[in-house]
């Protein structure tokens, strides 16, 4: 069983992105900016929006986070995202999500000008990444096919099975592993929370990519020896041996499923932090008109 190590490897991209906006400051070049809005006071979201802006310090990016109270109007909202399009100095932004009930999400993503749309969640990206075209592939997706690439896997012919239809993971994560490409080239199944048989289905995957959200879901006797599982769950569960309360919990039983597995991503330190380092990359691209101009 090899442990894949997401955590080394967004150090290593980490350094890679650094590297480039050394160059382009070198060159005169206009350095990145990542622009986030954050709405409310959610934990997991002021937490990862934290994370998000502290990393673009880190790689030598500008950011720019703008918050509003919970009670902004979805009016007030779309002016603000109208208003980062037609900025030139941003190159990419992104609005966390959950927003509040009387917003709608889905009108706020489709005013985001899929340009800048480094979350990838506007459905020109969702769409051109379903047919194989350039786009911006949202960060959890994008930090798996890194982690399958970097570790050499080989995919193409393998049964890849999916637990979870979220369009932030379960649906682009499909879409990408039967793509005719590297890494994909799979027969793909997708299982959700009314699949029948999950079991059944699970003990066909070479591959098993988890995000249901539910701890501890994948068990021992669900996977075949040998398989790939991908752990994309992080489920705070309340915990009273760490200092904040909560243990972060995968979607997989690891302790019981690991030494089965021929690769297994662990949670922490396995997709989680190839996420963000997905999303600066995906403004690097951005800064870089790499893909759209
Ligand atoms: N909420 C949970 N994950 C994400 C993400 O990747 N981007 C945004 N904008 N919101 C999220």
């Amino acid at each position: 069983m090899e442990l894949i190590d997401g955590k080394a490897i967004s150090a290593q991209m980490k350094l890679e992105i650094v590297a480039e906006v050394r160059q382009i400051k070198a060159s005169g070049g206009k350095i990145p900016h990542l622009a986030a809005i954050l709405v409310g006071h959610d934990g997991g979201s002021e937490t990862y929006v934290a994370s998000k802006v502290k990393t673009c310090e880190e790689v030598g990016f500008k950011s720019s986070l703008i918050r509003y109270e919970n009670n902004v109007t979805e009016e007030e909202l779309l002016k603000k995202v109208i208003e980062l399009n037609n900025n030139p100095d941003v190159d990419g932004f992104i609005v966390q999500l959950p927003l509040p009930k009387h917003i709608s999400e889905q009108k706020v993503i489709e005013t985001i000008d899929y340009r800048k749309d480094v979350d990838g969640f506007h459905p020109i990206n969702v769409g051109r990444m379903s047919i194989g075209l350039p786009c911006f592939v949202s960060a959890t997706p994008a930090g798996i096919l890194e982690l399958l690439k970097r570790y050499n896997i080989e995919t193409s012919g393998k049964h890849c099975v999916i637990l979870g239809r979220s369009n932030i993971v379960g649906k682009p994560m499909a879409s990408l592993m039967m793509q005719k490409a590297y890494p994909g080239d799979c027969t793909v199944t997708v299982c959700h929370s009314r699949t029948k048989n999950i079991k059944e289905y699970c003990l066909q995957a070479d591959i098993i990519i988890a995000a249901l959200g539910s701890p501890e879901f994948v068990k021992a006797d669900m996977v075949k020896d040998g398989a790939i599982v991908i752990d994309v769950g992080t489920t705070r569960v309340p915990s009273n041996k760490t200092k904040s309360g909560f243990k972060l919990t995968g979607d997989v039983k690891f302790d019981e499923v690991a030494p089965k597995c021929s690769y297994i991503t662990p949670v922490p330190g396995g997709v989680g932090p190839m996420t963000i380092i997905s999303l600066m990359k995906n403004t690097l691209l951005a800064g870089k008109k790499t893909i759209y101009q």
